[in-house]
């Protein structure tokens, strides 16, 4: 195989944007898209449209069209029927992030894919491929910051205006959506924090719900995190404030990282506290410090297409995945401990129990404004054949 033959599934803002970043690549092509709505091909620009089949029946899509790999771009809820679907169809698969709503859905998936080691199997998790993350989490890795003890992230400035809300039925639903800010904005942020820090064992939080938009959603969440070295966490996300801060702040034994407004800055201790604390001899006296202005290169703008590029590479010629499928469970896990936290109105320990969780989502369900079923394509043939 020389190039990889890509199909999307949902060319809605992201599909059609994968639509876009696959054009650009040297070993990989677009043959096939589906949609449920075929009002959403007009996405496509007409160049591309004429060498690609458009399917609206997915069976027919996962059985006819001439693909490799499938790019699963619907909303949450449908994440892991259309990817197990594509995935017993032989088809290799790149997972839109969130992995799915909740725990229990998302086990379901792994499940199937843990059958299919021969396909490689990746989770949109394109702000791993941010030079600054990355060279966080070396940093990290690497033991340069010696011992963690503390990390906030604010990130509030996810805004978004009541009119992004009304502008797709499923969005903030508890039916078709399952979750607010945790779900849709927080996901990236989410992996990081288990990707840079781990798993805390423990979650207290709140989550206001509906507090700055009509929605039924959670729009705004302040978390505290507990994790088994010590280290404790606060994670505080909205999307209802103006101009809202997006700020990760790592306080180590060796100094402090602040990432914000693009620019990583590290604070290094020439001694380190643990060592500084016991040995001064001077009540107030802190260890002089180095201001480091922590330069990265690379290429930012073009993160989800570095993760299509990594899948390609992975099924070309076995390239090490930057974001497995696997590993999307944990940042979901954590915002669902987070919100079961706020529900709860009680420390949750993880992990959590995805019974639990799916029972709580269910009843959400139950109150929900949004009335429509989610929408599932495999049984469905609305739409009748391809074209
Ligand atoms: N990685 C990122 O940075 C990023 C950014 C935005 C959105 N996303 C994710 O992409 C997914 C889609 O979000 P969006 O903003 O593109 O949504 P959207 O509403 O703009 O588009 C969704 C598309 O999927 C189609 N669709 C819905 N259900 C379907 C089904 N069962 N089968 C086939 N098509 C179906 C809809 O008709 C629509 O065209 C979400 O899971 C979202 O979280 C990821």
């Amino acid at each position: 195989m020389e190039k990889v033959k890509f199909g999307i599934v949902g060319i809605g803002n992201m599909g059609s944007s994968h639509v876009r970043s696959i054009g650009t690549m040297t070993n990989a092509e677009l043959t096939a898209v589906c949609d449920i709505n075929p009002d959403a091909f007009s996405r496509i620009d007409s160049e591309t449209r004429a060498k690609i089949n458009c399917y609206t029946d997915l069976e027919k899509f996962l059985s006819e069209a001439d693909i490799d790999a499938v790019i699963v771009a619907v909303p949450h809820y449908d994440h892991p029927s259309i990817a197990i679907a594509a995935m017993r169809h032989g088809k290799h698969v790149i997972v839109e992030k969130p992995i799915t709503v909740h725990k229990k859905l998302a086990l379901e998936l792994l499940e199937e894919s843990a059958k299919h080691p021969e396909l490689v199997r990746a989770l949109m998790l394109n702000q791993r491929t941010i030079p600054a993350h990355m060279k966080i989490k070396h940093l990290i890795d690497s033991g340069e910051l010696g011992k963690i003890t503390r990390v906030n992230w604010i990130i509030t400035d996810w805004f978004r205006t009541q009119s992004y809300y009304d502008s797709g039925d499923w969005r903030a639903s508890w039916r078709g959506e399952g979750g607010g800010v945790l779900l849709n904005q927080c996901p990236h942020q989410l992996d990081l924090m288990q990707w840079f820090f781990g798993m805390p064992e423990r979650v207290r939080a709140t989550a206001k719900f509906g507090k700055y938009h009509d929605i039924e959603v959670e729009d705004e969440v302040n978390a505290y995190l507990e994790y088994a070295d010590g280290k404790v966490g606060n994670f505080i996300a909205s999307t209802g404030e103006m101009p809202g801060t997006n700020r990760l702040e790592i306080t180590a034994d060796r100094g402090r990282i602040v990432f914000e407004h693009g620019k990583l800055e590290f604070i290094r201790n020439e001694i380190p506290t643990s060592v500084h604390i016991k040995t001064c001899k001077q009540g107030f006296k802190k260890s002089d410090t180095w201001l480091c202005d922590v330069r990265t290169s690379g290429d930012a703008p073009y993160q989800h297409r570095n993760i299509i590029q990594n899948v390609t590479n992975a099924i070309l010629n076995g390239e090490e995945l930057i974001s497995p499928l696997e590993e999307g469970i944990k940042g979901l896990e954590l915002g669902n401990a987070m919100l079961l936290s706020g529900l709860k109105d009680k420390t949750v320990e993880l992990p959590i129990d995805a019974e639990e969780f799916a029972v709580e989502i269910e009843k959400l369900i139950a109150t929900s404004r949004y009335t429509k079923n989610v929408k599932k394509l495999a049984n469905t043939d609305d739409f009748g054949n391809s074209f």
